[in-house]
């Protein structure tokens, strides 16, 4: 199966739904604008478009919320960057926000970015009259990016930097700073398009996988690429003293689990309808991905 949303769509969207670069505030508005347009591999809301189409979904209300998704992903990205939190210089091939706007900008323009990115989905509810899926979409997004999910995960991650871990809290820390906005996108696209529970929580299920495997693929490139493939510093984990999949069971096993955890999202493909092999193909491509 093609694929419905090409990263040059998912780039016409975003760009729709960001905002002007106007006013006293020009700043933090560049400074946001700057952080999503750097680049990326937009692979949040391909996902979510092409959920949305996998259950039948027409129209463009998932459209606010591709947008949004990718917001709350440049946000993560942008205060994972921050001197307190990594404290790294690049990002997608550019300095990072922080390093091009200053610390205060950085951390304003996360601020800005996950406060925007919900009046941007908000915009759905004018776009169809099934509203209540869009209220459904919202509160899965709320829950996936905040305290139970992406952000919760990076409280347990800084916090345990430089400690001793055990492969439990690893893969919490995990399922959550990496799995809840993949697992979000996929039930999200769901939703909107009108898909049952059972489908959602099947959905969900996907997303916990590939997000492990994903999170586990990025430590992997972390020791074994280059700044120049990855677009983001190498060394990063060493230099932060962070337990990660590869300083706990070695470069070797790490790969296995992402093509063991892989396995297991594309078994569960299995349980839904229609023709699912943009998502095996996508699912066996970021087993393998270089940056
Ligand atoms: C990077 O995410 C952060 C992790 C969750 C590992 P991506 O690898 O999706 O980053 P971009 O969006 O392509 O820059
Ligand atoms: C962070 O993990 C994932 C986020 C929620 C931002 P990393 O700190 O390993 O992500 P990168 O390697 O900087 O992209
Ligand atoms: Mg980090
Ligand atoms: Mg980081
Ligand atoms: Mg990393």
């Amino acid at each position: 199966m093609s694929a419905n949303y090409s990263v040059e769509r998912v780039e016409q969207i975003l760009k729709k739904y960001l905002p002007p670069e106007e006013g006293f505030q020009k700043t933090v508005l560049e400074a946001m604008n700057y952080s999503v347009l750097a680049g990326g591999k937009r692979i949040r809301p391909r996902l979510m478009g092409e959920a949305f189409c996998l259950f039948g979904g027409g129209g463009d209300v998932v459209e606010p919320f591709m947008a949004a998704m990718e917001m709350i992903h440049t946000y993560s990205l942008v205060h994972d960057d921050l001197p307190a939190m990594d404290n790294d210089t690049l990002r997608r091939g550019k300095p990072t926000t922080w390093s091009k706007y200053g610390e205060d900008m950085g951390i304003l323009a996360g601020d800005c970015l996950l406060t925007y990115a919900f009046e941007t989905a908000a915009r759905a509810f004018a776009r169809t009259e099934e509203t209540a899926r869009v209220g459904r979409a919202l509160g899965i997004l709320a829950e996936k990016a905040g305290i139970y999910g992406m952000a919760g995960g990076q409280v347990v991650d800084v916090e345990k930097t430089g400690q001793p871990i055990t492969a439990e809290e690893l893969d919490f820390i995990y399922r959550l700073k990496t799995g809840a906005l993949l697992e979000a996108s996929l039930m999200i696209g769901a939703v909107l398009a009108g898909a049952d529970d059972a489908e959602v929580a099947v959905m969900e299920q996907i997303g916990t996988d590939v997000g492990l495997a994903f999170q586990i693929r990025d430590d992997i490139l972390d020791v074994t690429s280059s700044e120049e493939e990855l677009g983001k510093p190498i060394g990063s984990d060493e230099r932060n003293a962070k337990t990660t999949y590869v300083t706990l069971y070695g470069l070797e096993a790490a790969q296995d689990e992402v093509v063991r955890r892989s396995g297991e999202a594309v078994r569960l493909l299995e349980e839904l309808p229609g023709d699912t092999s943009f998502f095996k193909e996508f699912i066996e491509k970021l087993e393998k991905r270089k940056n």
